[in-house]
C-alpha cells in the first residue's frame, strides 16, 4: 500500500559496481563558471558555453515524438540554448548504460541522461558522482504535487538526486481488439494464466499462429517479472529484496513453468525483434497478445489505432490491482560542462507543463498529481484512475528500479537462455545462486505491501 511504502536504505558494504566506479573515478572536475562570469583571465575556466547535452533510449517512434515534445517546451523557454539530444537505440536503456557509464567515469557526464528511479541511479550516488537536487524540488513545489511511492523511488539517503518526467506501468497486456473480437474472446475474463492459455489455444485453432509476439531479450526478462509479480506481492516483495534463494522454491518453479508455457506461443524469431517491432505486429493483427509496459501506446497513437476500438489492455493476468512501475528520471550528474541549463532541464522535466506535453505522447501517466487529465488519451486516464486505487505498486527489476543492476542483467541473459532450453531447474538454479552471490548488492530493502 502506498501510505506504507517506504524504502529501508540498509548501511552495508558498497556495491561491487560502486567499487569499481570509484575506484576508476576521473579526478573531480574543476568548478565550471556560469554564463554571467568576469572576462576569463589565462587563469581563469572557460566561460560555460549556452547549450545542452541530453541522452536518452527514446528512439521508437511513440518515444522519439514525445521526447521531441519535452525538448520543444525546454526551447521555447530557453531559446538561445543549443540542445544536443543523444539518442541512444536499445529499448530499456540496456544499451545507453553501459555508454553512460563509460562517460561519467571519464569524467566527461552529459548535462542530462535518462536513468529510471531507484537502484539505477545507487552506484552513481555511493561514488559521489550526483548533486543533491534537494534545493530544485523544494523550489518547485514537487513534494505536493509527486505521489509518495515516487519521492522515496528519487532519494537515496533521504536527499533527492533525481526528478522523474513520468510513470509508466509494465504489467500491461496489449490485445488487437477486432482479432479477440472475431474469435469471440472477451479480454474482461483474462484473469488467470489458464484463461489467458485457453484464449491463445483458441486463436491458434483459428490459425493465428503466434498468439503472443514478443521481442529481445530484455522484453522476454520483462514478460517473466511480470509471471513473478503474479505470484503475489509477498513473493515478489521476497524476490526483489534478495530473498529468494532456493532454487526449488515453489513460487520460482511455477513463474518459471507458467513462462514455458507461455513461450510456447510466442513467435520463434522474438530474439531478433525490438520490443517496438513486435508491438507492430498487435498493431497489424499478426498476432494478438503483447506484454508491455505502456511505453507501448505511444506506438498504437503513431499507428493512429483508436483505444477501445481497435486495441485494448488488461492486466496481466494474476495481477489486477498492481501496478508495476517504471519511472524515467533525469538527475544533476557532477562536474557537467553546461550546469546551469543541466539545471533548467531538471526544472522543465518536473514541471506540469513539460509533463504534459511529454507523457500524453509517451503513454505513460504523469508523475505530478496535478496533470491536466483532458490532455491525456483514454488509455492513460483510465492508467490515471488505476494507479489512485492500486492495491499495491511495485518497482520493476527490468527496469532498473527494483534491484540491484547486476542482477537486472543477469536476469536478461538467464531468461533469454531459458527461452531456447525450456530448463526450468538450471534456470531456478542460475537465478536464485546469483542472488546468493550478490547478497550485499540488496542495500535497498523494499517494504510494497
Ligand atoms: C523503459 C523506459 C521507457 C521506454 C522503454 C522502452 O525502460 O523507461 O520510457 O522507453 O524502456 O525503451
Amino acid at each position: 500500500m502506498r501510505g506504507k511504502w517506504k524504502v529501508l536504505l540498509v548501511l552495508v558494504s558498497l556495491l561491487a559496481i560502486t567499487a569499481m566506479i570509484a575506484s576508476c573515478a576521473a579526478p573531480t572536475p574543476s568548478p565550471t563558471p556560469t554564463a554571467t562570469s568576469p572576462t576569463p583571465t589565462p587563469t581563469s575556466p572557460p566561460p560555460e558555453v549556452n547549450a545542452l547535452t541530453v541522452y536518452h533510449w527514446w528512439t521508437s517512434g511513440g518515444e522519439k515524438a514525445a521526447i521531441d515534445a519535452l525538448v520543444k517546451v525546454f526551447a521555447t523557454k530557453y531559446p538561445d540554448v543549443a540542445i544536443m539530444q543523444t539518442p541512444v537505440t536499445g529499448g530499456a536503456g540496456f544499451t545507453m548504460m553501459g555508454i553512460i557509464k563509460t562517460l561519467v567515469l571519464a569524467g566527461d557526464a552529459p548535462d542530462a541522461f535518462q536513468m529510471h528511479a531507484g537502484y539505477e541511479g545507487k552506484p552513481y550516488f555511493d561514488a559521489g558522482l550526483l548533486d543533491p537536487i534537494d534545493d530544485l524540488w523544494k523550489e518547485e513545489g514537487l513534494e505536493a504535487v509527486i505521489p509518495e511511492v515516487v519521492r522515496h523511488m528519487c532519494q537515496f539517503d533521504g536527499h533527492y538526486y533525481s526528478v522523474p518526467v513520468n510513470i509508466h506501468r509494465v504489467n500491461v497486456v496489449w490485445y488487437n481488439k477486432s482479432l479477440l473480437d472475431k474469435n469471440g474472446i472477451d479480454p474482461t475474463t483474462l484473469t488467470t494464466w489458464d484463461a489467458f492459455f485457453a484464449a491463445c489455444d483458441k486463436l491458434k485453432a483459428a490459425g493465428v499462429q503466434y498468439p503472443i509476439q514478443m521481442g529481445e531479450a530484455w522484453t522476454a526478462a520483462h514478460a517473466f517479472e511480470q509471471i513473478v509479480a503474479s505470484m503475489g506481492i509477498d513473493f515478489y516483495q521476497d524476490w526483489i529484496n534478495g530473498k529468494i534463494t532456493a532454487a526449488d522454491d515453489p513460487k520460482l518453479t511455477q513463474a518459471l513453468e507458467i513462462f514455458k508455457k507461455y513461450l510456447s506461443y510466442v513467435n520463434p524469431d522474438h530474439a531478433a525483434l525490438t520490443w517496438d517491432d513486435a508491438t507492430k505486429r498487435i498493431i497489424t493483427g499478426e498476432g494478438a497478445f503483447n506484454i508491455m509496459g505502456d511505453w507501448a501506446n505511444g506506438e498504437f497513437y503513431v499507428a493512429k489505432m483508436t483505444y477501445g476500438e481497435d486495441y485494448g489492455t488488461f492486466a496481466v493476468p494474476g495481477t489486477e490491482g498492481m501496478y508495476g512501475l517504471c519511472i524515467d528520471v533525469f538527475q544533476h550528474p557532477k562536474g557537467v560542462k553546461h550546469p546551469t541549463n543541466s539545471l533548467r532541464w531538471l526544472k522543465v522535466v518536473a514541471s506540469k507543463e513539460g509533463q504534459d506535453a511529454f507523457n500524453p505522447i509517451k503513454g505513460s501517466i504523469a508523475a505530478r498529481t496535478d496533470a491536466d487529465i483532458s490532455k491525456y488519451g483514454p488509455y492513460q486516464q483510465s492508467a490515471i484512475a488505476d494507479f489512485k486505487v492500486a492495491k499495491y505498486m511495485f518497482p520493476s527489476v527490468v527496469h532498473g528500479s527494483g534491484a540491484p543492476e547486476s542482477f537486472k542483467v543477469k536476469l536478461s541473459d538467464i531468461i533469454s537462455g531459458f527461452t531456447t532450453d525450456l530448463d526450468v531447474n538450471k534456470a531456478a538454479q542460475a537465478l536464485t545462486s546469483y542472488t546468493k552471490e550478490i547478497s550485499g548488492e540488496y542495500t535497498i530493502q523494499w517494504s510494497i505491501k
